[in-house]
């Protein structure tokens, strides 16, 4: 596969698409950002990555960061007997990715980790096992991307907390079920902190290398055992991008999970992970480009996972 060629061809594809959405403003440092940026990365599962457009520029991965904390508290308590999936489900939500609606009605439980309710949880689990969540989500974020410069970015982590009455609700709604382990504000600064750590889509391709290659890492050594990558995708699939999961695999046929800052990454299994941005988002906050390129890479290449 001349992958060089391909992303040519889906970023041509994907241009026109780049200004129709809106950049998310509800977090005020976000607005910062470009709309006309768009960059697309593949990183194959022997290491060779490959990038069109905008792909080495860091962008706040937002609820990207979702995936690589659960990913990070079933590889620090390899799931089969920890209790993250009593306290968070797996099925799709179909509402928005902040909403409160379910909680009550499902006793504090959130319908899935890639909602804001369910990685908080996920966060508050982190918190337990590591004693900091946010800074070893970002050593293991600069360990899994080779990029030892990542960094949180203060001003959109401060943004976040100013304008957070949204997750301190759900945080504290949670709790009232007893299904948080540290307090409130300890979680939520947490968990906006790994929301603004910036990454470029060559990073976060890199970095997802692992879901690829059904746990191991770059280097051969193991992460997380193939079972727990293949149920990460799964719920990838299924929750991912949120009340527009069933569009996306009906579009793009791939596990992916989306970040309001306009990034999207999504996963070949046993070929490679891709990694879009582009800042304009649709109503239900994925980026429209980045679906429009997605959609357009596996028409090209016809891969899916079905
Ligand atoms: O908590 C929030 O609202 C943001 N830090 C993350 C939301 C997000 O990225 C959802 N994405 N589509």
């Amino acid at each position: 596969m001349d992958y060089q060629a391909v992303l040519e061809e889906v970023a041509a594809h994907a241009r026109p698409f780049v200004r129709q959405g809106r950049v998310a403003d509800y977090i005020p440092a976000l607005e910062r950002v470009s709309a006309d940026r768009f960059g697309i990365a593949v990183a194959d599962i022997h290491g060779d990555v490959y990038g069109v457009g905008d792909w080495e520029i860091p962008f706040s991965v937002q609820s990207i960061s979702k995936v690589f904390s659960l990913a990070l508290v079933m590889a620090q308590s390899h799931d089969g007997h920890d209790n993250i999936w009593q306290r968070v489900g797996r099925e799709p939500s179909g509402t928005p990715f902040n909403s409160l609606v379910q909680l009550e009605a499902e006793n504090g439980i959130p319908r899935n980790p890639f909602i804001n309710a369910g990685a908080l949880v996920v966060t508050d689990r982190l918190q337990t096992l590591t004693g900091d969540a946010s800074t070893s989500m970002l050593h293991f974020l600069r360990e899994e991307s080779g990029n030892p410069d990542l960094a949180f970015d203060q001003a959109v982590a401060d943004s976040e907390a100013e304008h957070g009455d949204r997750n301190a609700a759900l945080a504290h709604f949670m709790a009232s079920f007893g299904n948080l382990e540290n307090p409130v504000p300890s979680v939520i600064e947490h968990y906006f902190w790994q929301c603004s750590i910036e990454m470029s889509c060559r990073d976060l391709a890199v970095a997802g290398g692992f879901l690829a290659r059904h746990g191991l890492r770059a280097d051969g050594s193991r992460l997380l055992e193939a079972r727990e990558a293949k149920r990460i995708n799964a719920v990838m699939l299924t929750c991912g991008t949120y009340d527009a999961a069933g569009e996306f695999a009906y579009r793009v046929g791939l596990p992916a999970k989306s970040g309001v800052g306009g990034g999207i990454i999504a996963v070949i299994p046993g070929r490679c992970t891709l990694c879009v941005w582009s800042p304009g988002l649709d109503a239900r906050g994925n980026s429209v480009a980045g679906a429009a390129a997605l959609d357009h890479f596996t028409t090209l290449t016809g891969w899916s996972v079905f």
